[in-house]
């Protein structure tokens, strides 16, 4: 995508930038920042403000065209709300507002002046290059005559003092290889279960590795059969497409250093299986790889900025479809780590997919795995749309993991949850003919959800992400959201800084 960023010292003069449009903060108690002072030569802008067209509450905006003495096409004054520095979530507003506002300017440019008004100068820079690059967002390589847009910024410069700008332009680089994480994330999960194959997917890691030179194998099922992945393979036998086993290596660390492995679910369509899932929303469980969508965003963002660390991707993908060969419920398998399965729901399929993987990973003795999967409706009713749902053992090492990934998703305003997992909930998981059932009964669905996947990572220090509710948005707006690559992603950079 053509978008570029630049920076340049906060101390310039704006009145002579020649640019389509600069976006400057004013208060809701009418002041104006010092960049909106220098704008108003002849009272353009505090008359604006006076007139109270613009409200400087946070997340109000309002354009002028032709400011009389600057050289600027636009002025965009955005309300930066009390005059006191904007915590992140704040500024989280801010950045939604300017992204939506210049989107529908016909300004090709535009200069950002009210970074400086965040707590977190370069948390603010991110949070406007992933609103920016989000509001250019379009899912039509479908349609057979693209959306004609003519609006919207291609080039944004951002102020920065002087003694802060090693660390801006890095944070810059970051936020534009996460934005590109995001993005694809997107397109992954926003293209249909008839494009969006576990082939493709597969094809996808493969071109990931061959542009940024990380190492990519496919198991196909003949390889998952060697392995003994009863489990995986119990739930595509139902399905025409064949399934992958996906690996994905960015070897960036030492070779002695242990990895993380990220998990994703990639169902890239969930039917339910022999145990249909009503007609209404169906369409939207070609949204069931939204796990593995995140984790090959992930992948690309880290292999972009050359991450200094060791992460390994593994996907299981397949369909999850009725068939006279597909699995029925009663039905007993044997996983990967020799636990039998009672299959009481086809339609709990997803961790039946990861409980195979999450053994599979065991081989890479990882410093920590992390498991990301649209696991359960269940979820949804928990924690709603804002927060995916965090699961993990309740244990000092845990707890730091845990506690790690919570704050990567609070800095980027992708935010998780912790739940409970443990023995009591375990209990509801008994079969009478196996080892385990896949489901524990409608109480605290995503939590018995998560017990199940905890019987497969005793080897190593893991946890869970339940996107059921984050990954995408239902309604007039349906789309895939890009969630959790910025926690991820932001939560491996902030490995690398220990
Ligand atoms: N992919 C679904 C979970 C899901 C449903 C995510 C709706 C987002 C929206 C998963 O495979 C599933 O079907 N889970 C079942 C589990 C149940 C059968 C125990 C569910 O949540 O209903
Ligand atoms: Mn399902
Ligand atoms: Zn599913």
């Amino acid at each position: 995508m053509d978008f570029s960023t630049k920076l340049i010292d906060a101390k310039s003069n704006f009145t002579t930038s020649k640019t389509a449009c600069i976006v400057v903060g004013v208060f809701e108690n009418k002041k104006l920042t010092p960049e909106a002072e220098a704008l108003n030569t002849q009272g353009a802008i505090s008359s604006a403000v006076k007139s109270g067209d613009i409200s400087g509450k946070t997340g109000s905006t309002l354009v002028l065209r032709n400011v009389a003495g600057i050289s600027a096409e636009r002025v965009v004054l955005v309300g930066l709300g009390k005059e006191t520095k904007l915590s992140n979530t704040a500024f989280g507003k801010v950045a939604q507002a300017t992204a939506q506002c210049l989107a529908t300017l016909s300004a090709a440019d535009a200069l950002i002046t009210i970074a400086t008004y965040a707590e977190n100068n370069n948390a603010a820079i991110r949070s406007l290059v992933l609103a920016i690059r989000a509001t250019a967002y379009r899912c039509d390589s479908l349609k057979s005559k693209p959306d004609v847009i003519t609006t919207g910024v291609k080039k944004v410069v951002f102020t920065v003092n002087k003694n802060e700008q090693a660390a801006t332009r890095l944070s810059l680089a970051q936020s534009s290889a996460l934005a590109n994480g995001i993005a694809l994330t997107r397109q992954l999960a926003d293209l249909p279960g008839n494009f969006c194959t576990p082939t493709h997917l597969a094809e996808t890691a493969k071109k990931i590795a061959a542009e940024f030179g990380l190492s990519s194998e496919i198991l196909e099922r003949k390889q998952c059969q060697a392995l003994k992945m009863g489990s995986f393979l119990s739930v595509t036998s139902g399905s025409d497409e064949p399934p992958k086993f996906i690996i994905l290596k960015h070897l960036g660390g030492k070779a002695k250093d242990a990895p993380v492995v990220l998990v994703g679910k990639g169902i890239t369509f969930d039917s339910g299986g022999i145990s249909l899932k009503p007609g209404a929303a169906m369409d939207e469980m070609k949204y069931d790889m939204g796990g593995a969508a995140s984790v090959l965003g992930t992948m690309r963002a880290i292999a972009e900025l050359k991450l200094k660390l060791n992460v390994i991707a593994v996907i299981p993908s397949c369909e999850n479809m009725p068939s006279g060969r597909a699995t029925k419920p009663g039905d007993i398998v044997t996983s990967m780590s020799g636990q039998t399965i009672e299959v009481l729901n086809t339609d709990a399929e997803g961790r039946l997919v990861l409980c195979d993987a999450l053994t599979y990973v065991e081989r890479f003795k990882p410093a920590a795995v992390i498991d990301i999967a649209t696991l359960t409706g269940a979820c949804i009713t928990a924690l709603g749309h804002h927060n995916s749902g965090l699961f993990s053992r309740h244990d000092a090492a845990h707890d730091t993991l845990a506690n790690d990934l919570l704050a990567a998703g609070i800095d980027t305003g992708d935010t998780a949850w912790r739940m409970p997992i443990g023995e009591q909930y375990n209990d509801q998981l008994k079969s009478s003919f196996a080892d385990i059932a896949n489901i524990g009964g409608p109480a605290g669905g995503s939590i018995t959800a998560a017990c199940f996947l905890e019987r497969f990572t005793r080897q190593y220090t893991w946890a869970h992400l339940d996107i059921a509710g984050t990954a995408w948005k239902s309604g007039a707006n349906k789309g895939a959201t890009g969630r959790p690559v910025s926690l991820l992603t932001t939560y491996l950079i902030n490995r690398t800084a220990d």
